[in-house]
């Protein structure tokens, strides 16, 4: 049987998500953010983080699919979703739900950067680093962690366990 290591309580996501909006609303203030949701991972952190936030913001979403059989790190991305909104003149948060080998938000920090945005900046939910083989610049982080595998609010293992309200590490 599978064993899930609680990490993050409720309260504990609360809180971050919290301290987590009030920086990104004061840094932001007065200019026209869109906050981008890299599916589906990241859908339940971006709903509560929004809905912290003291300023106006737009939201879009994307999607992306890896393949672990390919070779190369960019054969192994593949966008799925594209961005509907326009970016032109418009500041980019991307929110992610864990940056692992970095491969992932390095590829969705080009695209986004190719369709003319005023800024692009990243804010992720976990920063799993142990594993980075990209160096790039996470802006906002809730969460730091050196390895495991997290579930719960959003993230799955092989579709399973989103659903949880808390985040564990499970144990497979
Ligand atoms: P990266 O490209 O290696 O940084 O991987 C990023 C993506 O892998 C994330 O957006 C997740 O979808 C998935 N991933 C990596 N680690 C975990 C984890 O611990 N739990 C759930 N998904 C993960
Ligand atoms: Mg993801």
């Amino acid at each position: 049987m599978p064993e899930l290591v609680p990490v993050l309580s409720k309260e504990d996501i609360n809180r971050m998500i919290s301290a987590l909006a009030k920086e990104i609303s004061a840094d932001y203030e007065g200019r026209t953010l869109i906050l981008i949701g890299v599916l589906k991972g990241a859908f339940i952190f971006l709903a509560d983080l929004i809905r912290n936030l003291t300023i106006p913001v737009e939201v879009d979403f994307l999607r992306v699919s890896s393949y672990e059989s390919s070779t190369s790190s960019s054969e192994k991305i593949k966008l799925t979703k594209k961005i509907e909104n326009d970016l032109q003149g418009k500041d980019v948060l991307i929110v992610e739900d864990i940056i692992d080998t970095g491969l992932t938000i390095e590829y969705l920090i080009q695209y986004v950067k190719s369709l003319n945005p005023l800024s692009v900046d990243v804010c992720t939910l976990i920063d799993k680093y142990e594993r980075r083989r990209k160096d790039v610049k996470i802006n906002y982080t809730a969460h730091k962690a050196l390895k495991g595998f997290f579930v719960g609010y959003g993230l799955d293992y092989a579709e399973k366990y989103r659903h949880l309200p808390e985040i564990y590490d499970l144990k497979l």
